[in-house]
């Protein structure tokens, strides 16, 4: 049901602070200020044993793992490989002979390619887990591990609050990590413990720009091309953000690494192309301003998501600000994952397109 909502990824897109809670709330020990892994009494990885990690996922669920990448070698040290499904199933990948933990996320659990990547590595001995959302799936059978997220059924062919239930748990399991190779010290595990349990009280504010992102979104409908700009964990937000927009509007969008902009993307820029730059003011934030006034030099429409911080920095350079609350850096991405959503959706309301059921596209991959 959609209540008031017009469509269910409004609405899916509104229930994050609850399912972000939610998922949280099964990883985070509020009382004990601890992080354990729901299903596995503790035990069940020796995160000591793992000397790699693979994570393989499709679509949205891959961009989930590009951001988790960054906090495990962050929290963890633990080398990391992200791969998309197809890709990996087909290419004979190198995997270590012990110590490979193989880790799937999935919001329907039945993603073809991605269920084949965890038969294929469960053939080669790997220690698998599954962030999966629908416990009865298929993969979430198959995996040794199911680390849950409890998004709740999502029925908008556009993952919203999958993802962001993915990221919350993908950041609790990295945490886990970090505290079971001791590369994390008590404290720390205690704020960035802290840091996702008041997440979804951001969520709700940043909720609160709906308004403003509705009438940007005004304009950028209007554009055929629309390129979208982070560094570090919010590259791979800059990636979902073109993705969302060009699933249910239609709009050609493409995602990149800021860094990446003088290699090649900067020829694209004119006054009729769109720039959002997914950019709090973090260590990164200095390098992402000066992209930023490469593409307002080139009368390019810059759009930045930041903080209050950031935008002041960035004065007058942007032609659009949206200022979402100030929050930890390692949970950011997943705060700057609603404003991409809302734009995406606002964009795809104003050219009246088919929201939940966009045209070629299926809820679940279940063929290659
Ligand atoms: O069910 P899964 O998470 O395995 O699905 C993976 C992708 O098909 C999915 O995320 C797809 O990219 C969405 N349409 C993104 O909005």
């Amino acid at each position: 049901e959609k209540g008031n909502y017009r469509h269910f990824m409004q609405k899916e897109i509104f229930e994050q602070p609850d399912s972000t809670a939610r998922t949280i709330g099964a990883y985070v020990n509020v009382l004990k200020q601890t992080v354990e892994l729901p299903g596995e009494n503790g035990h069940a990885i020796d995160w000591n044993d793992v000397t790699s990690l693979h994570m393989i996922a499709c679509g949205t669920a891959h961009y989930a793992t590009r951001v988790a990448e960054y906090w495990f070698e962050q929290v963890a040290g633990l080398p990391v490989k992200t791969d998309i499904a197809s890709e990996f199933r087909y290419r004979e990948p190198a995997l270590p002979k012990t110590g490979g933990l193989a880790l799937f996320v999935s919001q329907s659990g039945e993603t073809a390619d991605t269920l084949a990547a965890l038969r294929y590595c469960k053939e080669k001995g790997l220690k698998t887990a599954a962030v999966v959302n629908v416990p009865t799936s298929t993969i979430a059978r198959e995996a040794d591990l199911v680390l849950p997220t409890l998004a709740g059924p999502e029925i908008g062919v556009a993952s919203t609050k999958a993802f962001t239930a993915q990221l919350s748990a993908l950041a609790a399991v990295a945490i886990a990590a970090g505290r079971g190779r001791e590369t994390l010290s008590r404290d720390a595990e205690i704020r960035l413990g802290k840091a996702l349990t008041q997440l979804p009280r951001l969520i709700s504010s940043t909720l609160a720009l709906d308004e403003r992102i509705e009438k940007l979104a005004r304009d950028i409908a209007k554009a055929t091309d629309v390129i979208y700009l982070g560094r570090g964990v919010h590259y791979p937000i800059a990636l979902e953000g073109a993705l969302k927009l060009k699933e249910i509007s239609y709009i050609h969008a493409e995602g990149y690494a800021s860094g990446e902009l003088k290699h090649g993307p900067i020829a694209l820029i004119d006054e009729d192309t769109p720039v959002v730059f997914v950019a709090p003011f973090d260590g990164l934030f200095d390098k992402s301003l000066s992209n930023l006034q490469e593409v307002a030099a080139r009368r390019g429409e810059v759009i930045l998501i930041s903080d209050e911080a950031g935008l002041r920095a960035a004065a007058d350079a942007p032609a659009h600000r949206i200022e979402l609350p100030d929050c930890d850096p390692f949970v950011a991405p997943i705060l700057y994952s609603i404003p991409v959503q809302l734009l995406a959706y606002h964009v795809a309301v104003e050219k009246g397109t088919d929201v939940d059921q966009p045209r070629n596209l299926a809820k679940s991959v279940t063929v290659e």
